[in-house]
């Protein structure tokens, strides 16, 4: 596997036959859609031509017609199948290394910023639910998060590096808090952008925000970390000009959404803005797309996919007390759907204070 641009350099060098399985890897990820997609769109055709392009049609009624067909079956079998070869494949390389990897995860240099764990907080319901087949989930084990860090080169290969950060107005920004900051991906690049800014993020998994910390130092960014979740924060009321959350939000469910829009509000200051970037909802995509999306919340364990896709985070943004809404759909039809990528996120939202 060629090192991507954005990769965490590990303190281990991937041997060549663990390489070569995690070179197989990618391409088996990435190419059952490619490759497939055409024969189904094709197959789609085929059975309902009154029904493609015809505005009836809707999710249910595809599914109905194309949920059986031998060759969708085989499509989610290989991108289910090509996820749990990475998760093997990672498990396999954190076990050897576990010793070296450990200590090196737990050293921490506070030079390049804060890690601030708090032991006593507790990891929501819908949490635990080990989103995309992750053994473990996001925070079972020391390894957890950088399994998920690494995991991410593996999938999203050409994901763009700069994300929402590339997207923000380009105001001055006294304080950036990163919801859902992950292994720091989404972060850095408000710290690499707004270097006069004071850059933060917070997360539940201790995990994800020891890799993190390595990743900043390698990147000689100075970023503190928080770990807690984003319905209640740490911080005080009116404390941040810009909060900004990347692929948070298709992880919660609705009452929880709600709950971090209201926690958002009132750790804005008067007039600051809170930055979403997500996937784009289901309003924007056909019927068809909506149906091959699908297989995500079975298939690559996503529960909240679809509700956060008919979410309508317009009247939600409201409902926290937000003044302003907007929405911005960039990407079409689908993020998923090998179609055409924007960079960055396909959908933005801003809520303004
Ligand atoms: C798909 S990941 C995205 C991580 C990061 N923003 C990125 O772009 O790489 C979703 C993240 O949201 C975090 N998360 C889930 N529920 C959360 C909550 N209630 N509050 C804060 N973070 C949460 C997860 O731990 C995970 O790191």
């Amino acid at each position: 596997m060629e090192p991507r641009p954005n990769a965490t350099a590990l303190p281990i060098k991937w041997e060549q036959k663990n390489r070569a399985k995690l070179d197989f890897i990618q391409a088996f990820i990435s190419r059952p859609g490619m490759m497939l997609r055409p024969l189904t769109d094709k197959r789609y055709e085929e059975k309902a031509p009154s029904a493609n392009g015809n505005n009836t049609a809707t999710h249910e009624s595809i599914s109905e017609i194309m949920d059986g067909e031998p060759l969708v079956q085989y499509l989610r079998f290989l991108r289910r199948k090509s996820q749990d070869m990475k998760w093997v494949a990672l498990t396999t390389f954190m076990q050897k290394h576990e010793s070296d990897i450990s200590k090196w995860l737990s050293d921490q240099d506070e030079k390049y910023g804060k890690l601030v764990l708090d032991s006593s907080m507790e990891n929501p319901d819908y949490y635990s639910t080990g989103f995309h087949h992750q053994p473990g989930g996001f925070s079972d084990n020391e390894f957890s998060g950088l399994m998920y860090d690494v995991g991410l080169d593996i999938s999203f290969a050409t994901i763009s590096p700069g994300g929402v950060a590339d997207l923000v107005p380009n105001n001055k920004y006294e304080r950036i808090l990163d919801l859902g900051c992950g292994s720091g991906r989404s972060t850095e690049p408000f710290k690499a952008r707004f270097t006069e800014s004071e850059v933060m993020g917070i997360d539940p998994s201790e995990p994800l925000l020891r890799t993190a910390v390595k990743r900043a130092k390698q990147k000689n960014l100075v970023i503190d970390y928080y770990q807690g979740i984003a319905e209640s924060t740490p911080f005080p009321d009116n404390h941040f000009d810009l909060l900004t959350a990347t692929i948070l939000f298709h992880e919660v469910p609705d009452d929880a959404a709600l709950e971090i829009l209201k926690e958002s509000r009132r750790i804005l200051k008067p007039g600051g803005i809170l930055v979403i970037g997500d996937l784009l909802p289901y309003s924007e995509s056909t019927a068809y797309d909506r149906w091959y999306d699908e297989w995500q919340v079975v298939h690559n364990n996503e529960p909240f996919f679809a509700d956060a896709k008919t979410r309508d985070m317009n009247s939600l943004g409201k409902s926290a007390g937000f003044g302003k809404v907007e929405e911005d759909f960039r990407g079409k039809p689908s993020f998923f759907g090998d179609r055409k990528r924007v960079p960055g996120m396909p959908y933005i939202v801003t809520a303004t204070k």
